[in-house]
């Protein structure tokens, strides 16, 4: 495993499109893992693909629910409306007020291929809204209706 660099804002990677993954392979597994080791280090919440520069459908979740990955992830069902701040690794030193659903149901695939359905509410809705953005090249600061300095008082 080792650490990756973090793609920051400014760099034209992160508008871009990912595309699906097609192989669950070695190196879809080596991918992850050095994710993992990355959002960790980061002390992040999530952490897609395209933030280490590849381009791919894939991104992690590290919320008090679990570590989860997402493969090819799809939205099966949104429901309500949380209002709250969040922050992205490749923007560093801000956050910012977003809108986001407060319940996702999404299907994905694992690391090895197999499909499943996972419900998330609050927070962990937030990061896989937040993460999924990712993939079709949409930052936070997109949508967030303010953005401030961390470390500032609001
Ligand atoms: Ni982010």
């Amino acid at each position: 495993m080792a650490i990756r660099n973090i793609v920051q804002v400014g760099d034209e990677v992160l508008r871009k499109k990912s595309a699906p993954v097609t192989a669950f392979d070695e190196k879809l597994h080596e991918l992850l893992d050095d994710m993992k080791e990355t959002l960790k280090a980061a002390n992040g919440a999530g952490l897609a693909a395209v933030q280490v520069g590849i381009l791919r459908r894939a991104f992690i979740v590290d919320v008090a629910e679990g570590y989860f990955e997402f493969i090819n992830p799809v939205f099966v069902k949104t429901k309500g409306r949380q209002v709250g701040e969040e922050g992205c690794l490749s923007v560093r030193g801000k956050y910012g007020t977003v809108e986001r659903p407060r319940v996702v149901e999404i299907k994905a695939f694992d690391r090895d291929g197999k499909e499943f359905k996972l419900k998330a509410y609050d927070f962990f809705a937030r990061a896989i809204c937040h993460e999924y953005d990712h993939l079709d090249g949409v930052l936070y600061i997109d949508k967030a209706t303010d953005l401030k300095i961390e470390g500032k008082s609001k």
